[in-house]
């Protein structure tokens, strides 16, 4: 049985006011929760989420990373920085920064195998737009992106790693791809690894991120190849997140 896990990105949002109410509730709300769950929080607040949540259930990681070890990369974070920070994940490939910030399949991949060298466990984002869903490409898309990863990860990265289905359409925009519609392509994503390693493709967690709320969390996480969520803005709303959480148990 594959342990759910329920991770929060908070993106650029927060401020130390907000976060101090925001993490208080949270381990608060945590006890009643069986599932991992995380919080991918923006650089300047890691170690106030560090020093808030050491020692509680809840973990925390960060929202991109750099794929260069060290060196004049100015303005970049590296992968044993976060680690220092108590990090124990890392997104990679989230659909904003293939987009709006340009990272190519190639430089997913590198970050994915800096962030593993560092002891991080990366959780690879994958997702098709809406013209790709449209014109039929959604599992060629996705299987591309989760194959240039393996290209140069090899299978066995996945063996530390998180997978994220997150249709790009569905970020933010309130839509949310049905239990059906996801549980789809999460198949295909299991099905691809399965193909090269059985045993690690049962055992790889795969989340669904895109307008998770508490309303529809429960049944998207009923689906056979949905391993929990990855929550953007519902994860700044302690009652939203925690109920997403909790249905995940
Ligand atoms: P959303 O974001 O839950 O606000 O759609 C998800 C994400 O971007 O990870």
């Amino acid at each position: 049985m594959r342990k759910k896990l329920v991770a929060g990105n908070w993106k650029m949002h927060g401020s130390l006011r907000q976060n101090a109410a925001l993490l208080e509730q949270l381990k608060f709300g945590i006890a009643e929760v069986q599932c991992d769950v995380a919080v991918c929080v923006p650089y300047p607040f890691l170690a106030q989420v560090q020093s808030v949540l050491a020692g509680t259930q809840l973990l925390w990681g960060a929202q991109s990373v750099s794929e260069h070890e060290s060196g004049a990369f100015t303005g970049e974070v590296s992968a044993a920085m976060l680690r220092e920070f108590g990090c124990c994940y890392a997104l990679v490939g989230h659909s904003e920064r293939r987009s709006l910030f340009g990272e190519s399949d190639a430089l997913v991949a590198a970050k994915f195998v800096a962030a593993q060298k560092a002891g991080l466990v990366p959780i690879l984002c994958l997702g098709e737009s809406l013209v790709e869903r449209e014109a039929g490409q959604t599992k060629a898309v996705v299987s591309r992106q989760l194959r240039a990863v393996i290209d140069v990860a090899g299978i066995c990265g996945l063996m530390s790693a998180v997978v994220a289905y997150e249709p790009v359409w569905a970020i933010g925009t309130g839509v949310t791809a049905s239990p059906a519609q996801a549980q789809e392509v999460h198949a295909a994503i299991r099905a691809q690894v399965g193909g090269l390693d059985g045993e690690l493709a049962t055992g790889l967690r795969i989340l669904y991120g895109g307008s998770v709320k508490p309303q529809n969390a429960a049944e998207l996480f009923k689906q056979a190849d949905i391993d929990g969520g990855l929550i953007g803005g519902a994860a700044l709303v302690a009652e939203d997140f925690l109920a997403i959480c909790l249905a995940a148990n």
